[in-house]
């Protein structure tokens, strides 16, 4: 339900207002200008009603144009209904050449208030999605399914991207990480026939050997121990949709026989089964290892891999596309200013130059992330480099021994140390992890365990 802010100092008119409107609102409400404006922030109404005369001078505007000016000043599009007395032409003409939205004289007739609320709802949505288009033809950027870019490179993936999306072949998607692969997969999959039906993710490389195959396929009751009941996998779950399969190159050599042979027949066996289930799914892979190389290694299956990548669609990195840096920084800036509350205006001469030069190993994602932390650090309305935390060293402290402990006390602390950092440094990969410590992935996830990570 959108939110509405009520602001009268009456505390019947209030109720009245609260108990009239809840059904079609969440209505928040607050007597004075101070909780007003401290509600307001905290939730970012789309519509206040609001009472001019506010304490500590009820019978003057003074409090309420203050409050009305301060909302207007942290959100423009608010819309601002006044509520005024018979005799306050004035005080109502000035309030709406601040910029309030409209006018209600009291008495309250309910029914008719609710005219004015809704219409100032609609408005505001309508001048939203406005801006969003605005924003999208802009110039030169172009946006496909909440991917932006403006830069030749991802024009070709743009172009891609469309091309495939009603085909229902498959598409193998390439990229590094944080390059917006699983982006790229709901866009096609919000732009295919499909689009009605489920979108299924799934990562293959973060999942348990062992869990994997009846997580993808299902079970049958009693299939193993533990297999208390039947169950539904994913692929069943996206009939009629997307199976997306991140780190597809994670995937166990029996399972990549089993969705060859999805591919060719269009059915599958739950574990334990002996039925052939038929499903209708689209699948789209992705992967940021060269597959290429894990077929040489006889990692990956050839014949697969020519079945799954009848399309590869290729994400450039984030230093390949040195023109969207900009774009992407400040789409990113208009979200987390908006979702922090912030006035942020936009970056500092340095900062753009940081930004640009800056080689980006975690491409879009590391973006995005130190651009929400430099709106949260920031206390002016121009980012600054340092709040880009470019300049700090890693947090993460050494390991510190205490006199008095035991040699297993001190190992345990090291191993759980040795284990966040390498999932850390791999992002949650834990197969990657695992080759690195020279452990297995199960012993590597019984560890986790053990640890509570
Ligand atoms: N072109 C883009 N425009 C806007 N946002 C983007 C774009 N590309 C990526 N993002 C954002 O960056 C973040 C990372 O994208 P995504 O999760 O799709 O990457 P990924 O390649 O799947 O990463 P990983 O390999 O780490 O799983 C997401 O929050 C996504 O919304
Ligand atoms: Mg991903």
């Amino acid at each position: 339900m959108e939110k509405l802010l009520i602001v009268d100092d009456n505390n019947d008119i209030r109720k009245q207002l609260k108990w009239g409107l809840s059904k079609d609102y969440t209505v928040l409400s607050a007597g004075n200008a101070k909780e007003a404006l401290a509600f307001f922030r905290k939730h970012q109404p789309k519509v206040v009603v609001l009472d001019l005369g506010l304490p500590p001078h009820e019978s003057e505007s003074a409090e309420g144009f203050r409050c009305l000016e301060e909302i207007l000043a942290d959100a423009p599009n608010t819309k601002v209904i006044i509520i005024t007395g018979n005799d306050e032409r004035k005080t109502t003409l000035k309030a709406v050449q601040m910029g309030a939205y409209d006018f209600y004289q009291k008495p309250v007739n309910l029914d008719e208030l609710k005219v004015i609320i809704n219409r100032a709802f609609h408005l505001y949505n309508i001048e939203e999605e406005n801006l969003r288009l605005h924003l999208a033809l802009d110039s030169k950027t172009t946006e496909l399914g909440g991917m932006f870019g403006q830069c030749s490179e991802m024009l070709k993936v743009f172009s891609t991207i469309r091309k495939v999306a009603s085909s229902d072949v498959s598409v193998l998607i390439v990229g590094d990480s944080g390059t917006g692969k699983e982006l790229a997969a709901r866009a096609i999959h919000s732009m295919s026939l499909r689009k009605d039906g489920p979108f299924v993710p799934i990562n293959c490389g973060a999942i348990p050997e062992s869990l994997l195959e009846s997580e993808l396929f299902g079970h049958e009751k009693g299939a193993f121990t533990g297999a208390h009941t039947q169950l539904q996998g994913k692929f069943e779950y996206a009939h009629k949709g997307t199976l997306f399969l991140d780190e597809i190159g994670e995937l166990p050599a029996n399972l990549q026989v089993k969705l060859l042979r999805f591919l060719q027949e269009k059915t599958i066996q739950r574990v334990g089964g002996r039925e052939d289930i038929y499903v209708d799914a689209r699948i789209i892979a992705a992967t940021n290892i060269e597959i290429s190389k894990a077929i040489q290694e006889g990692k990956f299956r050839e014949d697969l891999y020519y079945r799954i990548g009848v399309i590869t669609l290729n994400l450039p990195k984030l230093s390949q596309r040195k023109g969207d840096i900009m774009l992407l920084s400040n789409l990113f800036l208009r979200k987390f200013s908006a979702e922090f509350g912030k006035k942020i205006k936009g970056f500092s001469a340095s900062a753009v130059e940081l930004l640009e030069s800056y080689n980006w190993p975690g491409n879009v994602r590391e973006l995005e992330n130190r651009i929400q932390r430099a709106v949260i650090m920031s206390e002016s309305s121009i980012i600054e480099p340092h709040d880009l935390g470019f300049t700090e060293k890693p947090a993460r402290q050494k390991v510190t021994f205490q006199n008095g402990m035991t040699l297993k006390e001190a190992r345990d602390k090291v191993e759980k140390e040795m284990i966040i950092s390498a999932v850390e440094r791999h992002n949650g990969n834990i197969a990657k992890a695992a080759v690195e410590l020279g452990i297995s992935r199960p012993t590597l996830y019984d560890l986790m365990r053990k640890h509570g990570i």
